[in-house]
């Protein structure tokens, strides 16, 4: 066999083109050069700005035409560190806390190089990183609670995890078979029920799943944010009557605006009794269920139809990588697998293996397991448990210094890891106080210092701290503090905000 390979590999007489180096040992010496950097700046992190503007010349740079001709790797490799590195999002740095993003780490990153490497495929086949990508869905369940009879796959992130959980809900309750006959021929128009602090990608969902934005019904939330459900078994009887089928319940573990974790054991009860759907969005907060001091805020996930959650999150793995868990494992694969003539399975070799393009949307899949699979094993789940606990503490700790602090003032209770809060500006106007506010977070942003976002809670605009991050301490919310204070006394006295 060695020899028919080694032949293989000299019988060419013609100059055929590969993308391979001519000279493995340059590519080997720059490569060590580029993981040497990857280290220092990963370690340095913390010495530099949060976030700065690209310069003129940078962004004339990206707008360069189609490259026709080579150029040396070791001048690529120079470009990507000029103008791609040093103006990154942010969102590895201690003090990024905009929107929610996770802040990755060093492991994962190797295993990104590696997965590439390896090259693997995963939608399917009899290999190893197959069975990886089902052991980590595996180990999702088992963070979860769900049986091991329960399915899953690795997507994108958590709109992609959220679409996979309606999709199977809306085909499981549509009451005729959706795949073939499409959504027109659904009897009575179906009715999917969540909190007004869903996440957007929902509406996106259900436009993509031909339901329309108008069939997701939103429920007005407490004081805390979560969903008012007496107000939500309302809704469903009253839709009942007016002819409609209510078929899923979207619960929230950790609203985007807030962190607010709804009622879930109530809302699972009310779905079973009302015999719809029970899909929890746990994109932020789902993975509370594997942290000691904090789990408890979760309980009745375990309960859930389908969990979306986002190891790219609090798993703190890089780019991309959302999960969907399905209970009913039949149900999820009866909502996507087809098996066209050329993906058939064989007894033996590579394509005897699971299709696992059959839980989802895509057939091609990247190995995003690997990524995942490294920093669990190198950490443990335990670790990541404690710096959940320890981010929660965190939003704590800062919604003390909030209240401790007369000049600002918080606009919703921090329930987990996100803290809404304001300069007061007293005597200002909403507007005036919005804008005030807005030219803090641009500030804090320009001058490299904190990265924050805002948001509007039950009308109310804020400045918004989302603290998924492992190399937040909380010196680093002493100092947030102290700036917004200093930059809102600033701006105040030279009229800026006006
Ligand atoms: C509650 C919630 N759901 C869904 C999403 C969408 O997740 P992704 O950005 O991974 O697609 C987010 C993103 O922050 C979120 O906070």
């Amino acid at each position: 066999m060695d020899a028919m390979l080694k032949a293989a590999g000299t019988a060419g007489m013609v100059a055929e083109e590969t993308l391979d180096p001519v000279d493995w040992a340059d590519v080997q010496a720059l490569s060590h050069r580029i993981v040497d950097d990857a280290v220092d700046y990963l370690r340095d992190v913390r010495e530099r700005p949060v976030w700065k503007d690209m310069p003129a010349e940078v962004r004339e740079f990206f707008a360069a035409p189609l490259p026709r001709s080579p150029q040396p790797l070791a001048q690529v490799y120079g470009e990507v560190t000029d103008k791609v590195m040093v103006y990154p999002m942010g969102n590895i740095h201690p003090r990024f806390w905009s929107w929610y993003m996770g802040s990755s780490n060093f492991t994962g990153a190797l295993g990104d190089f590696l997965a590439a490497i390896q090259g693997s495929n995963l939608g399917g086949g009899n290999h190893a990183a197959a069975l990886m990508d089902s052991q980590v869905v595996d180990w999702c369940k088992q963070m979860m609670g769900f049986p091991q009879s329960a399915s899953g796959t690795l997507v994108s992130g958590g709109s992609m995890a959220n679409i996979i959980g309606l999709t199977v809900a809306r085909n499981t309750k549509a009451g005729i078979d959706v795949r073939e006959h499409g959504v027109a021929a659904i009897e009575k128009p179906l009715r999917f029920y969540g909190s007004d602090q869903l996440h957007s990608c929902h509406r996106k969902a259900m436009e993509a799943l031909g339901l329309g934005n108008n069939a997701l019904r939103r429920i007005p939330t407490d004081a805390g944010l979560r969903i008012d459900i007496e107000a939500l078994r309302a809704a469903i009887t009253e839709d009942r009557a007016a002819g409609f089928k209510p078929a899923c319940i979207i619960g929230n573990a950790g609203t985007v605006n807030t962190g607010a974790i709804d009622n879930l054991q109530a809302l699972a009860k009310l779905a079973h009794e009302e015999d719809v759907w029970f899909h929890v969005d746990g994109c932020i907060g789902a993975l509370i269920a594997v942290a000691p001091e904090n789990a408890h805020r979760v309980a009745g996930i375990e309960w859930a139809d389908s969990v979306a959650l986002d190891p790219h999150k609090w798993l703190h793995a890089p780019f991309e990588v959302g999960c969907a868990l399905v209970r009913d494992a039949s149900a999820h694969r009866k909502t996507f697998a087809v098996t066209p003539e050329y993906l058939e399975s064989t007894p033996r070799g590579l394509a005897s293996g699971h299709w696992l393009h059959d839980y989802g949307l895509q057939t091609s899949r990247g190995f995003r397991a690997l990524k995942v699979w490294m920093a669990l094993k190198e950490h443990g789940i335990e670790k990541f448990g404690r710096l959940i606990d320890q981010n929660i503490a965190q939003g704590h700790y800062l919604g003390t210094l909030i209240e401790a602090e007369p000049l600002l003032e918080l606009v919703a209770p921090p329930s987990i890891n996100i803290v809404c809060f304001r300069y007061r500006g007293d005597g200002l106007t909403g507007e005036r106080q919005k804008a005030l506010n807005t030219e803090i977070m641009l500030r804090l942003q320009e001058d490299g210092i904190a990265a924050l976002s805002d948001t509007t809670v039950h009308g109310q605009h804020c400045l918004r701290v989302a603290i998924n991050n492992h190399r937040t301490r909380r010196d680093d919310l002493d100092l947030l503090v102290r700036e917004t204070v200093r930059l809102g006394q600033e701006i105040l006295k030279s009229g800026a905000a006006r």
